[in-house]
C-alpha cells in the first residue's frame, strides 16, 4: 500500500529499532529510547492523518536522536564527513546530533531519502517551508507523552491541523529558550518569522 523508502541493502524498520537501542545503550542513553519510541508512534499516527508514508515517518523517528550519546569527536567524524567543517561553527553543539544523525542514517542504515535526512536535520532547529514530514517529526519529537512537560494539547491540535500544531510547537520552544537567555539559530527565527507571516493570513 505505502511506498518503501529507497535503501542500497534493506534494512527493515524492526533491525533499524534494534540497532538504535542497542547503539543508545552502548553509549548510556538507554532512557532515551522510551522517547523515540514515543515520537515514533506519534509519528505513524500523523502521517496516517497526513498522507504521508508512514514507514518514512518511523525510520525518521526512530533515527532522529540515534547519535544523541556520541562523543564529540564522534560528532565530529560524522559532520564533516556528511556535510563540512564550517557547519561544526554554525550549529550549536546541542543540535550536533541533529547532523551526526543524518550521517549515521546515510552511512550505517543506508537511508538515502532527502525527505528522511531533512526531517532528521531539521528536528531541533525547524526552518522555513518544511516538508509534511518534517513537520511531523518536529512536532512528535515535543508532544510524544513521554515527555515530562505539558504537551497534551499539542497533540490534540496536531489531530485536526498540523500546521497550526507545529506553529505552537515552534513558538513554545523559542519562548522557552529565549526565557533561558539561549541564543536562537538564525534558521530558526527565519522559521518563526515565514510561519508567522503564514498565520498572518496566506494560505
Ligand atoms: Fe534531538
Ligand atoms: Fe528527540
Amino acid at each position: 500500500m505505502s511506498v518503501q523508502p529507497s535503501f542500497n541493502k534493506m534494512i527493515s524498520i524492526d533491525s533499524l529499532r534494534t540497532m538504535i537501542s542497542n547503539r543508545l545503550v552502548a553509549k548510556g542513553g538507554a532512557n532515551r529510547f522510551s522517547h523515540i519510541l514515543g515520537v515514533e508512534e506519534l509519528c505513524a499516527q500523523l502521517a496516517s492523518l497526513y498522507g504521508v508514508d508512514e514507514s518514512k515517518a518511523r525510520i525518521a523517528a526512530l533515527l532522529h536522536d540515534s547519535t544523541k550519546y556520541d562523543s564529540e569527536e564522534e560528532h565530529i567524524v560524522r559532520i564533516v564527513r556528511s556535510f563540512a567543517a564550517k557547519e561544526l561553527a554554525i550549529w550549536p553543539k546541542p543540535f550536533w546530533h541533529c547532523l551526526s544523525a543524518v550521517d549515521y542514517a546515510k552511512v550505517d542504515c543506508y537511508i538515502e531519502d532527502e525527505d528522511i535526512h531533512n526531517a532528521i536535520l531539521y528536528h531541533g532547529s525547524a526552518r522555513p517551508n518544511m516538508s509534511t514530514l518534517e513537520l511531523i517529526l518536529y512536532v512528535a519529537d515535543y508532544a510524544e507523552p513521554t515527555r515530562s512537560f505539558p504537551n497534551e494539547h499539542i497533540r490534540d491540535i496536531a489531530r485536526n491541523d498540523l500546521l497550526a500544531a507545529f506553529i505552537q510547537t515552534l513558538q513554545e520552544i523559542v519562548h522557552h529558550e529565549q526565557s533561558l537567555g539561549h541564543q536562537l539559530m538564525d534558521i530558526t527565527l527565519k522559521a518563526l518569522s515565514f510561519y508567522q507571516s503564514h498565520l498572518g493570513g496566506t494560505t
